[in-house]
């Protein structure tokens, strides 16, 4: 499957890096494809490329949002046509929200007309996407969003990305709690300076 890649900073990087690791096809899509920071980011990685914002999305099963929210309506108007794709919106609105809506979720919903749309990969910092494994414990992954094949989708890239369990958040209304969920982790691994080292894990008995 092509995974189209829209932000190619901290998560976007991380996540090509191990979704490529796995097989996928991996695009970039960037305002400028042809800058030393994609290419720096593309260079070695087999199955990894670039293009602009609105070629990236062509033929892409999937769609990771992983800009600042505020870039969100823009980005939409770019991409057009994306009615065969599944968006994951990884973005958080901490201090910025895209123009008009609360959070990116809501703004892809709104602004697109992709089949579909799933929250995922908001909850831990990067650099747990680039290596979600502790010490032979993988992290978990939390997702939220009102349609259960993207779900779907979301949880078996996150296995593939390396992490242990996906725990579902629920649907549309549950998407405002893992934003929170993701400010929790914040402010445990920055404010009350835990460290950026730190996962959640769920544990059962
Ligand atoms: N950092 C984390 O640990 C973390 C964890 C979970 C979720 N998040 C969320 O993930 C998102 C990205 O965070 P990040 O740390 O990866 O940020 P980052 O390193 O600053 O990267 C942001 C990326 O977005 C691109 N971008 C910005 N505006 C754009 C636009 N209008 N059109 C296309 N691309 C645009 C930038 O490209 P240019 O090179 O063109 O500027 C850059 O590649 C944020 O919403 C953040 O809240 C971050």
């Amino acid at each position: 499957m092509k995974i189209a890649i829209i932000g190619h900073g901290n998560v976007g990087g991380a996540l090509a890096r191990r979704w490529a690791r796995a097989g996928y096809l991996c695009i970039i899509g960037a305002r400028d494809p042809k800058s030393d920071k994609v290419i720096n980011l593309i260079q070695g990685i087999n199955g990894v490329s670039a293009t602009t914002v609105k070629e990236c999305v062509r033929g892409a099963g999937a769609i990771l949002i992983a800009t600042p929210p505020d870039a969100i309506p823009g980005i939409a108007e770019q991409i057009g046509d994306v009615s065969h794709s599944v968006i994951i919106d990884a973005s958080n609105s901490v201090s910025k929200k895209p123009e008009g809506f609360e959070n990116g979720y809501e703004a892809l919903k709104a602004l697109t007309n992709a089949k579909s749309v799933v929250k995922c990969f908001n909850t831990t910092g990067f650099e747990n996407m680039k290596n979600p494994d502790f010490d032979g414990v993988k992290a978990d992954m939390f997702l939220a969003g009102g349609n259960k094949e993207a779900k779907a989708l979301a949880e078996q890239l996150a296995k593939d990305a390396g992490f242990g369990e996906v725990y579902d958040f629920g649907g549309d209304d549950k998407v405002p709690l893992i934003e929170s969920f993701a400010l929790a982790w914040i402010n445990l691994a920055i404010m009350q300076k835990y460290g950026r080292d730190i996962a959640f894990k769920v544990l059962r008995r």
